[in-house]
């Protein structure tokens, strides 16, 4: 395990924020974490601790004075295999793209459309990530945790509480449990899915469906529309796309006849929140050394050495601009640590 006291978060987070933890712990195995729970330095810091994926999906307002801890378990195994279906067990500190590519290569289905993700496979149950028409709740079988107190639960996937970018940990289980291993369902065979944006278009140009093909494609729009975190600091959709009652959608739309939606049910659907941002001109916008991607609008930048403050006070102006000429209030997706 490593300990480490006023330690760099720059490696940690890519928005490229380079704040400072008081205290960052990083354990390889499940009784190491069980025993550091039962420490005095865990007890000194149990009511200010965070603990971190990749730092994909986070935004520090400044040095953070508490705990700081991530997972190193990154064993994975098939654990059971029946017809066409497989479990394969992954340690939370696996990541998220190269779990991804091991289905691929092994010929595994289920995740291929969430190809080149950011972060790690216990953020993936966490977060329930989603892309191109898949949510990973679609695929988790269950998640196995270890309570802050050392015990361990297994949270079965209808246990899991989950929903759009949703689940029981992010809520009322938020800082209570811990993440150590993930089990996913995945299949021999596969109905493709292919109806979200151009990814038919791209995988029939490469010569049909195939994992390699779908994963190829994914990746491809991906990286086209996303910016390299390596390049430019950002933590993907720094914002969830609203969903909102069908009626106020459709009052909307005699005034915004091209406002795009997705039903969710008869009497909601989502809004992309890009296309909020997008048409209320704030698209490739800055403010101080915080814009908003020229590619994608979703997306907030920290063009270099931008502070977490700047970029949530960019955050507010365009919620707050989306709120007066839609009536429609967006919400971040990212987690603020101040
Ligand atoms: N749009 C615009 N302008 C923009 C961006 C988007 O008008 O600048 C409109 C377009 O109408 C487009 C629609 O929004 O057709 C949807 O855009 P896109 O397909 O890029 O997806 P999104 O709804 O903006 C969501 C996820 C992404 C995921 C894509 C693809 C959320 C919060 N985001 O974005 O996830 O990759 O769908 O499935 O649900 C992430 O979570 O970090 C992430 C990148």
């Amino acid at each position: 395990m490593k300990q480490y006291t006023n330690y760099s978060l720059l490696a940690h987070n890519t928005f490229g924020m380079d704040v400072q933890a008081a205290m960052f712990v990083e354990y390889d195995r499940v009784d190491e974490l069980r025993n550091f729970l039962g420490s005095e330095d865990f007890l000194r810091f149990r009511d200010r601790f965070i603990h971190i994926g990749a730092g994909s999906n986070l935004l520090f307002g400044g040095d953070y004075d508490g705990l700081v801890m991530h997972s190193a378990i990154r064993d994975i195994d098939v654990v059971s295999e029946s017809g066409d279906c497989l479990l394969v067990r992954v340690g939370a500190g696996y990541v998220w793209d190269e779990f991804v590519d091991y289905c691929v290569t092994h010929g595994y289905a289920g995740v291929e459309n969430l190809s080149a993700i950011p972060g790690e496979v216990g953020a993936s149950a966490v977060q329930n990530i989603g892309a191109y028409g898949v949510e990973v709740c679609d695929v988790i079988e269950w998640v196995e945790t270890l309570s802050i107190d050392g015990q361990e639960r297994i949270f079965k996937r209808e246990d899991c509480g989950y929903g759009y970018r949703d689940s029981i940990f992010k809520r009322k289980l938020r800082g209570k449990y811990i993440v150590t291993h993930v089990v996913y369902r995945l299949a021999k065979k596969t109905q493709f899915r292919l109806d979200y944006g151009d990814v038919r278009a791209r995988v029939e140009a490469e010569g049909g469906a195939t994992l390699a093909t779908v994963r190829h494609a994914v990746t491809a729009i991906r990286d086209s529309k996303l910016p390299d975190p390596k390049v430019l600091g950002n933590a993907g959709s720094f914002f969830t796309n609203p969903v909102i009652p069908r009626e106020q959608y459709e009052k909307l739309l005699t005034t915004y006849p091209d406002m795009p939606s997705y039903t969710i049910d008869e009497a909601r659907v989502k809004v992309p929140a890009g296309w909020l941002i997008e048409h209320t001109g704030w698209k490739g916008q800055a403010l101080g050394r915080a814009a908003v991607h020229d590619r994608q609008a979703l997306v907030l930048v920290n063009r270099g050495g931008a502070t977490g403050i700047e970029v949530k006070e960019l955050a507010h102006r365009i919620s707050d601009d989306i709120y007066a000429k839609y009536g429609i209030r967006i919400v971040p997706e990212v987690n603020f640590i101040d």
